[in-house]
């Protein structure tokens, strides 16, 4: 649950509108390496980081980035307000313009529309820190191109704010990934993934797992009391073996093995 406060985290006042600009800066919106994609990469990641550190520090910077985002918006919004025809012609602008008018709408700076692909929730907390640390270093990268391409203060004085913020979720991505890895193998910590095999572990040790596995032990050893030596072969024996015969030469024949072992 968020708390929505009327105001944006850093103030964005611009006087003087630049469309050509603005197609720029949208990128920081919908791009490859924009707010959106990144709040959307820390809100998601968070539900598989299994320590606590992890969970708040992704939770923390996926709300902030979703204020950056605000903020992004608002100097799209300023520089494309009121916009006549001909500036419109004049700055490039015209492309956005027709499908969109001066909404806002989430693209990247070449026009390719948002998408999930710009970031990965892959559930290895090793993986996602790794991601997220880089992240952060290729949003600090397109905040420096974009000052480059302006020197209008009212436009350089939050893109510069926005930047520094991206140097603080570099380093607190970095302090989490210490975290992670100080709780692992420190020889190598890519042998146990925390957010999968803790999991898998309580599952074996459960007691709603218990019937399934007593049940898969009588099939085991009911298949090794009527095949001994594990060949696929037709032969006669009681009914329940034959349809679960027939249903393995269905799936694998290659083998003969039943199906239900490689669960
Ligand atoms: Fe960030």
């Amino acid at each position: 649950m968020w708390t929505y406060e009327k105001k944006l985290q850093y103030p964005v006042k611009i006087a003087c509108p630049n469309p050509a600009l603005a197609k720029a800066i949208i990128s920081q919106f919908g791009g490859p390496d924009g707010e959106l994609a990144a709040s959307m990469r820390y809100l998601s990641q968070r539900y598989t980081m299994p320590y606590k550190e992890g969970i708040a520090t992704l939770t923390d910077v996926g709300t902030e980035e979703l204020a950056h985002m605000e903020m992004i918006c608002a100097i799209v919004h300023q520089l494309t307000r009121d916009m006549t025809p001909e500036e419109i012609k004049r700055h490039g602008f015209a492309e956005y313009y027709v499908d969109h008018t001066a909404a806002l709408w989430p693209q990247a700076a070449g026009g390719t529309p948002f998408s999930a692909t710009f970031f990965q929730s892959k559930g290895d907390p090793i993986t996602d820190l790794h991601e997220n640390m880089a992240a952060e270093q290729k949003a600090r990268t397109t905040y420096d191109n974009i000052i480059r391409l302006t020197d209008d203060p009212d436009v350089l004085d939050p893109i510069r704010f926005l930047r520094e913020r991206e140097l603080v979720h570099f380093q607190r991505f970095g302090e989490t990934l210490r975290i992670v890895q100080d709780r692992l193998d420190s020889k190598n910590y890519y042998a146990f993934n925390p957010a999968f095999d803790y999991g898998k572990r309580r599952a074996e040790a459960s007691e709603c797992r218990k019937e399934y596995r007593q049940d898969n032990q009588k099939e085991q050893n009911k298949e090794k009391e009527c095949r001994p030596d594990h060949q696929m072969q037709m032969h006669s024996c009681d009914q329940t073996h034959t349809l679960y015969f027939g249903r393995n030469a269905a799936y694998d024949g290659n083998t003969g093995k039943p199906l239900r072992n490689y669960r």
